[in-house]
């Protein structure tokens, strides 16, 4: 497997969503013809979701043999406007032949978010057994540099021993998959647009400053999928 470092842009958002699922098409027929199944774990947030609904319009993408995850997840229903879950199966799940038992949101519902995140943790053991080697793991940053929701300066940020977590925003709890779980990938897109997040996108490309977004290192491959406006203070676009 060639494992690669690149940081790609596009002009627009347009341009960046065609990449996108050509790059979608080309890793999930390659992971299908390689081990007869494409692992790929969802980011949430807004960014992604024209290329979900680009990718609901695609053919030849081999939905029966996908395998959804999510790299986290908001502890609220399937059904509230805040869910990441929510969100996908609007936009490509409930368009696309996946199987029902191949589809894998968190669960929220037990009311301990902790309970919530073991649980998903022992799914993820289940179906990959001593490493969670995502095929494809897609993954956003916030404009304060986290992702996921590894946000800067707290306790999940840390946590190493599990595949999962707790973490929080504004007090508000979050499951999220641990560094330990998010660089088991094979491969990793961080996936950037608007202008709002160009100035963070400049940062913590070009120096360390120990944001979650820097802890990104897959054991696979890392791509930086920027559209112009999030690369512009890049000082060589
Ligand atoms: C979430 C995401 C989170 C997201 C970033 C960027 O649950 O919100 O997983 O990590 O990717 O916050 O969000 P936007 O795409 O909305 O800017």
């Amino acid at each position: 497997m060639m494992v690669q470092r690149a940081i790609q842009v596009y002009a627009t958002l347009d341009d960046l969503v065609l990449a996108g699922v050509a790059l979608w098409r080309e890793m999930s027929r390659a992971a299908v013809a390689a081990h007869g199944c494409f692992r790929v774990a969802l980011a949430g947030g807004s960014t992604p979701k024209r290329l979900y609904a680009a990718l609901a319009k695609e053919h030849g993408i081999p939905w029966e043999s996908t395998w959804v995850f999510w790299g986290d997840e908001r502890y609220v229903p399937p059904d509230h406007p805040d869910s990441n879950a929510g969100m996908a199966q609007a936009a490509l799940l409930n368009h696309v032949p996946i199987p029902k038992k191949q589809i894998f949101p968190w669960p929220t519902h037990s009311g301990d978010p902790w309970l919530d995140a073991a649980a998903y943790a022992a799914t993820l053991r289940h179906v990959f057994g001593d490493s969670p080697t995502w095929d494809l793991l897609l993954l956003g940053m916030g404009d304060d540099g986290h992702t996921a929701s590894l946000f800067p300066g707290t306790a999940a940020v840390q946590v190493q021993n599990t595949w999962t977590t707790v973490g929080e925003k504004g007090g508000d709890p979050r499951l999220t998959l641990t560094f330990a779980a998010l660089n088991a990938a094979r491969c990793a897109v961080i996936w950037v647009a608007g202008s709002g997040k160009a100035k963070r996108v400049q940062e913590v490309l070009s120096q360390a400053v120990g944001l979650p977004i820097q802890g990104i290192k897959p054991q696979g491959s890392l791509i930086w999928m920027l559209d112009g406006e999030a690369a512009a203070a890049l000082p060589w676009v």
